[in-house]
């Protein structure tokens, strides 16, 4: 089984990476959009057109099934399927895991400028809880500290205090990182909350999600423990590479190519 991973840049690798781990049989086809990067202060109309071009990359490379890993992507694309190949994105599955872990129906959401306009999370939360209370945070610096590899660093200490703080003041008990970037600044953001806030990351959610598709899928038997991971970018240089390798360790990465969508 062929599935197609993609993000505006490496913040995705964590939940092909929580994928990968889960069902190594699967081949990964990954596109990181580096060369329009960042999505989050772009247009609803801008996000979706490079979405919907890089989904049709990927139906061109014949996966099975598309993992939208990206919350502003998701939030534009909210199709089950897309040209009859199924589609899944990381809103559903992170507000579901988020409602059954509120204990105090208080849920904080950090996002993109895109993500949190939409009111993606909200509306998802409340469509199975109404009577939670969602405060949610755009957070635009922490992409660029993520894609910089600054995850543990005092200015990203400061700049994520900065975001979070007004959350804290809502006396949210858990907390959505609505990017697939933030789980990378994951340490920092739970250090920083206190430990007491539970943290959802939407890779783990999206990987149990999937779990039905895989497991109902022919298994072709696993060549090897190491899955085959493909990483595909519209803008390929060695620090990207870097990026990638450092997240995806120890699993490895079988082909880096650069592309034009
Ligand atoms: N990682 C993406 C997300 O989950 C967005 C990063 C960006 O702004 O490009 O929203």
């Amino acid at each position: 089984m062929k599935i197609g991973v993609f993000d505006s840049g490496v913040g995705g690798l964590t939940v092909l990476s929580a994928m990968a781990k889960a069902f190594p049989s699967v081949e990964f086809l990954y596109v990181g959009d580096t060369a329009r990067l960042p999505y989050g202060n772009k247009s609803t109309t801008t996000v979706r057109k490079y979405s919907e071009e890089i989904m049709d990359f990927l139906i061109g490379k014949k996966v099975d099934a598309i993992v939208i890993a990206c919350n502003t992507a998701s939030s534009q694309v909210r199709e089950s399927q897309w040209k009859g190949i199924p589609t899944y994105n990381v809103i559903g599955p992170g507000a579901a895991t988020a409602v059954k872990l509120t204990k105090t129906k208080r849920v904080g959401v950090l996002g993109t400028r895109t993500t949190i306009a939409t009111e993606s999370y909200s509306k998802a939360i409340k469509s199975i809880d109404s009577s939670i209370d969602v405060f949610s945070q755009s957070c635009p610096l922490l992409v660029p500290l993520a894609e910089e590899g600054w995850v543990n660093d005092p200015i990203a200490d400061l700049v994520i205090q900065r975001y979070v703080k007004p959350l804290l003041d809502q006396n949210i008990d858990t907390l959505i990182l609505g990017c697939t970037h933030y789980p990378l600044l994951k340490d920092a953001i739970q250090r920083l909350c206190g430990y007491e806030i539970r943290l959802v990351d939407s890779g783990l959610a999206i990987a149990q999600e999937i779990g039905t598709l895989v497991n109902g899928a022919a298994k072709a038997p696993a060549k090897s423990n190491q899955p085959l991971i493909h990483f595909f970018a519209t803008d390929l240089s060695p620090h990207t590479q870097n990026i990638a390798e450092k997240i995806l360790d120890p699993m490895k990465v079988v082909e880096f190519t650069e592309i034009k969508l």
